[in-house]
């Protein structure tokens, strides 16, 4: 089976400036759902038609297929038509609307099944939908049998409450579909050559036509609003977290967590309200999301627990503690059984294991061995303003309280910082680096610098 997927429609009722099928549902570009439930659907032979914004759509599409160019959007038949070099008589289609990202690979197996089972010239998709404004209806003749699709707006006043609506997807063998594509005419209120037509133009013409019938019509919720993408994003949203629960994850209130389609998380994990999952993030088994944390691309161990934190882009081992209010940057490695609390800001930074830096710390463009202790407001100063330069504690060093680490600089094995150091120079092993001035104490000092307390007014009797 080979599958064409229309996308060149302008998207005028977005409202924005941009291609319509690269608006994103849970993190991915709805095109993107359509082309991966084909290739789920082992169909691996997929034409996308684009249209005056095909450059933007093919740049933000690395998928391994290809793009066909309709010039002017004629309608949805004659984006079909544009790509009728790679339609073979002894093909069969399945026609897909970039714009309606629920669509699954079970579902396209089993239509795949019902063709070959019927051997039908052609099939159409049908459901049942709650509120059937702006979908094409299937209308039948007296024997129950398919007549025709007509589109919304080219209904007759005593057919607009028909809710068996058309999904828009066709399967069709290859000779047959170029049959009907070369003759569908615009006649039509929109003036469009519809792809809808062809059905019609098959069974008159004494091809089987059959519609298949599918009771889940969210999987066929087509997006051509904003109100519409949000509709589509909340039910892709109920489906991804169905998906969390039976592999074993606690979501204490899935109401308030977003997790993008793309993440992996294990069983046994919990994820608190008000968690926010996206891109590439990856949970392992028993960790703990606490509320309010939001990780985008960033793997965690096992048995770590997060707390109201931010992390982009950083990888945490197992066995850790993380936050509260954390932020963990791009480039980010910490090893396991780390403790990284409050306020601590960690960049391009590799941490090993059992490290702690549990309160009110910058860690940037470091290499920190094992078992390392950052004190409270301990900072890597890493940028002159110029370049940014690298740090090195090596294993079992202790940075005490308020030290300034000035970068290029190392600190050995088993170093020992003193609270309160501004630190220029490498510090040897099991050394003790004290870089502060010495405190002098002036005897009575302190009361000249004070104002001469005010007498206090005795109180009257
Ligand atoms: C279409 C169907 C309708 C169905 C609905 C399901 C037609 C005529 N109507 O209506 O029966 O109920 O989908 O969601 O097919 N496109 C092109 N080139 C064009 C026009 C459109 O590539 O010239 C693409 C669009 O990018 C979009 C898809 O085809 O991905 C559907 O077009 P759209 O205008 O959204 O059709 P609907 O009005 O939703
Ligand atoms: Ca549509």
């Amino acid at each position: 089976m080979k599958a064409i997927i229309l996308a060149a429609g302008n998207g005028k009722r977005m409202k924005t400036n941009f291609p319509k099928v690269l608006h994103t549902v849970s993190g991915k570009p709805m095109l993107h759902y359509v082309i991966d439930a084909c290739q789920n659907a082992n169909i691996t032979d997929i034409t996308v038609v684009v249209g005056k914004d095909g450059e933007k759509i093919k740049a933000a599409t690395p998928y391994d297929v290809n793009f066909v160019e309709q010039a002017e959007q004629l309608g949805t038949g004659h984006a079909v038509l544009c790509a009728k070099d790679n339609i073979d008589p002894t093909d069969k289609v399945v026609i897909l609307y970039g714009d309606t990202p629920l669509i699954t690979s079970d579902f396209l197996q089993n239509l795949l099944a019902f063709q070959e089972k019927n051997e039908a010239h052609g099939v159409i998709v049908a459901t049942k939908i709650p509120d059937p404004t702006g979908y094409g209806r299937i209308t039948t003749n007296a024997n129950g049998d398919f007549s025709a699709i007509i589109e919304h707006k080219d209904l007759a006043s005593h057919q607009q409450n028909i809710n068996d609506i058309n999904t828009g997807i066709l399967l069709a063998t290859g000779s047959e579909l170029l049959y009907g594509l070369i003759r569908l005419e615009n006649h039509n209120y929109q003036n469009e050559y519809y792809l809808t037509d062809v059905p019609k133009i098959l069974k008159n013409s004494g091809y089987s036509v059959l519609v298949h019938n599918v009771a889940d019509y969210t999987q066929f919720l087509g997006v051509n609003s904003q109100k519409q993408l949000e509709e589509a994003a909340t039910a892709l949203r109920q489906r991804i977290i169905n998906r969390h629960f039976e592999n074993g994850v606690q979501i204490i209130d899935s109401s308030s967590v977003y997790i993008d389609s793309t993440v992996e998380i294990a069983a046994g994990v919990t994820l608190h309200p008000g968690v926010i999952l996206q891109g590439e993030t990856k949970i392992g088994e028993n960790s703990t999301i606490g509320a309010y944390s939001q990780l985008a691309n960033s793997v965690i161990g096992k048995t770590t627990t997060i707390r109201n934190s931010v992390l982009e882009s950083a990888i945490v081992g197992d066995h850790c503690q993380i936050g509260p209010f954390t932020y963990l940057r791009p480039g980010t490695e910490i090893g396991d059984y780390c403790r990284i609390g409050d306020f601590v800001e960690v960049k391009n930074s590799v941490i090993g294991n059992h490290t702690t830096a549990a309160h009110l710390a910058y860690i940037g463009d470091a290499e920190v061995g094992d078992r390392v202790n950052f004190g409270c407001g301990a900072i890597t100063v890493n940028y002159n303003g110029v370049v940014k330069n690298k740090t090195i504690v090596e294993d079992d060093a202790f940075i005490g309280s308020n030290v300034n680490l000035i970068a290029p600089v190392v600190v050995h094995s088993g170093g020992f910082v003193a609270a309160g150091s501004t630190i220029t120079d490498e510090v040897p092993q099991d050394a003790m680096a004290i870089a502060r001035q010495r405190q002098t104490n002036k005897e009575g000092l302190a009361k000249k610098f004070k104002k001469p307390k005010k007498a206090t007014k005795k109180s009257k009797k």
